[in-house]
């Protein structure tokens, strides 16, 4: 984030430099304990921000990740879709993980993603695929028109990424039939836009440079190249992925300086930027090689690239003065940041040392360090005998090396701990003289890098993207586009619950299944079959603010739902309904694979009905196998 520069605070430095007074007690806490309680901080912190029964966004959707609770200096209470994205990449990461009660969550951002792509808005509309480029819209999900950095292509790849990652979980779980109507036609839609706008400029993730972006076309080749394999695995395929994905690698090669990874094509800055250390972790394949072509965390050119970022830091803060290469510092978005004066931030220093965490676990996969002419610099820094060659896991350079870079990358981390405010809130940025916390309170993206840069730390990575076998670069490039297929995403059903590894008890399941649910499934040999459902208890969950005497009613085409006849709709209850919570719900047992179109009204005291806005809603009843309750989340419109 961190918009435009718009020197929202600059005018008002000094009040935006003592906003957030505090001391650092914690820098005393080994860094173990302290990430073991920051890291609960972090994972509240960010349920806190999200719709629309987080603490601090009540007001918003639900499954809507707001980037900040601060609604002025600087104006955060938007919803960005790169922000959201890399947010629900570290909850799923979590879910996927064994934190089953983030379900609820997860299904309902994809709920919202799924209204999202619809939203006209001022980069474009959904018919074309344009409107998928847009950066950012309010918390009620209608489109902010306001002007802006737009478009910024990077949001569509990450949102698929996040999803083709639950996606995957699905078909590894036993609901497969989730991944193809519920995931699937989401991903499609950004994998088109991928493929059809990758090679257009847009805004880069900080909304200031209109060029090409490192990170965004990074994020764009592991899009494609990973959701041409998901789109195989739910029975179809994507032909403009196939076509594209290699001609971007080739295009992410141009960005090689020889010394650093260049940023942004345009800007007229160095270059020298976070935007190329997030690409490193957000595009790390924990089965990958050190693989120079896919910028891998444990490249020389990625590693090399760090060292320059990490410098560039080293004499503009003063936080940094007399700390020596080699040893972590404080660092920023780039050097030449001028926002709020231009500061570190937290996610900077988190993702410099998720990059190393990350880097850790390559080099100990493949069971050898190397070290080349690029890379040298930055292993004499923290080893100063280092030297060209490869070294393996038995020697005592590979043990001496690992321990360098784990006490460099917990550096990094430790600066996070000393400037965090003492109840663990992260804000956004944290100041270069001292350390006090800027701009943005709660920021929910420093939580999500806090979360990810730990798992990696405890060596939990996430499964593999396949970027050991997308790494040709094609002999002949070209920046062109291709045309896929933009279709509304329409299923928004789950079931009642996932069960890690319940896939073992379907019965005609063709989808990969995770071999250890045996041993979470009981040991009972009853039941290997399961039944398909005949009926469905489904219930309707509608948010809607009502008055004393008013009632919400759900009509539809069914005569379950009274044929669209309001004296016939069916009432929904109040009884769990709050000021923050407005919720109406009422159950009814449909018949499984029925289809129909539905919308709430509300009763007056009068009598008199008020409609829902179009258009009408449709649903279509679980069939699946082993199903028998579903609940569908809607918001009064
Ligand atoms: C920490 O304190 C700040 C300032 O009082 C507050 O805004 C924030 O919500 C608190 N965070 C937590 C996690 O309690
Ligand atoms: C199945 O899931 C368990 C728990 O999440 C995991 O430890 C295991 O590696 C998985 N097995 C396979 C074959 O994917
Ligand atoms: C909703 O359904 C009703 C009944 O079939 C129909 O008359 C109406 O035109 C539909 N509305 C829209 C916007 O399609």
């Amino acid at each position: 984030m961190s918009r435009l520069s718009y020197a929202l605070c600059a005018l008002a430095l000094g009040q935006c430099a003592l906003a957030a007074p505090q001391l650092s007690p914690r820098a005393t806490a080994s860094l173990d304990a302290w990430l073991a309680t920051e890291t609960t901080v972090s994972l509240d912190g960010i349920l806190d921000n999200i719709g629309a029964s987080g603490a601090y966004a009540l007001s918003a959707r639900a499954g809507v990740v707001i980037a900040s609770p601060s609604t002025s200096e600087p104006p955060y209470y938007y919803t960005w879709t790169r922000d959201s994205a890399l947010t629900l990449k570290a909850l799923i990461d979590l879910f996927r993980n064994g934190n089953l009660d983030l379900q609820t969550i997860i299904e309902e951002y994809v709920n919202a993603q799924a209204y999202l792509q619809t939203v006209t808005n001022p980069s474009g509309d959904f018919s074309s695929g344009a409107g998928l480029g847009e950066p950012k819209f309010n918390v009620d999900l209608s489109a902010y028109t306001d002007s802006w950095g737009r478009p910024q292509r990077d949001g569509p790849a990450l949102r698929a990424i996040a999803l083709i990652d639950f996606g995957n979980w699905l078909i590894d779980n036993g609901y497969s039939s989730y991944a193809v109507s519920n995931i699937w036609p989401i991903v499609r839609n950004d994998l088109s836009y991928v493929a059809q706008y990758w090679s257009q400029s847009g805004y880069d993730l900080w909304e200031e440079v209109n060029s090409m972006s490192f990170f965004t076309v990074a994020n764009q080749h592991r899009a494609l190249v990973e959701g041409s394999t998901f789109a195989s695995k739910v029975g179809a395929s994507c032909t403009w992925c196939d076509s594209q994905a290699p001609q971007i690698l080739c295009y992410m090669q141009t960005f090689w300086t020889g010394s650093h990874i260049n940023a942004n094509t345009g800007g007229g800055r160095s270059g020298v930027d976070m935007n190329t250390v997030l690409a490193s972790i957000h595009t790390f394949d924990p089965e990958a090689t050190c693989d120079d072509i896919t910028f891998q965390p444990c490249s020389s050119r990625a590693l090399a690239n760090l060292k320059v970022y990490t410098d560039s830091f080293r004499s503009i803060y003063s936080l940094n003065s007399g700390i020596a290469e080699g040893v972590a510092v404080a660092v920023g978005r780039y050097p030449e940041d001028t926002y709020y004066n231009g500061n570190p931030w937290f996610l900077s220093n988190l993702g410099a040392a998720e990059q190393l965490y990350d880097a850790i676990y390559q080099w100990n996969n493949i069971g050898s360090i190397t070290i080349t002419s690029t890379s040298l610099a930055f292993f004499q820094d923290i080893y100063s005998s280092a030297s060209v060659g490869t070294y393996a896991s038995t020697s005592a350079t590979f043990t001496a090396i690992i321990n360098a870079v784990k006490t460099y990358a917990d550096g990094y981390i430790s600066i996070v701990q000393t400037h965090a405010m003492t109840n663990g809130s992260l804000a956004e940025q944290y100041d270069k003289s001292y350390g006090t916390s800027l701009s943005a309170r709660d920021l929910t993206w420093s939580y999500a890098a806090l979360l990810t840069a730990n798992l990696r730390r405890d060596s939990i990575v996430p499964p593999s993207w396949g970027a050991a076998s997308a790494n040709t670069v094609p002999s002949s490039c070209s920046t062109g586009s291709a045309i896929g297929t933009y279709s509304t995403a329409t299923a928004t059903s789950w079931p009642s619950t996932l069960t890690s590894g319940s896939a073992t008890s379907s019965t005609s399941s063709t989808s990969s299944t995770n071999s250890s649910g045996t041993t979470t499934s009981s040991t009972s040999t009853s039941t290997s079959t399961c039944t398909t459902p005949t009926s469905i208890a489904v219930t309707f969950h509608e948010l809607a603010t009502t008055t004393f005497g008013q009632n919400i009613y759900v009509v539809g085409s069914i005569s379950q739902l009274g044929t669209w006849d309001t004296s016939s709709a069916v009432a929904l209850s109040a009884s769990q309904y709050t000021s923050s919570n407005p919720l109406w719900s009422a159950t009814i047992t449909l018949a499984a694979g029925t289809t129909f179109e539905y919308k709430y009204i509300r009763k007056e005291t009068d009598g008199s009905v008020v409609w829902e806005s179009d258009p009408n809603r449709s649903y279509t009843v679980p069939s699946t196998c082993g199903v028998s309750t579903a609940t569908e989340s809607d918001t009064w419109r």
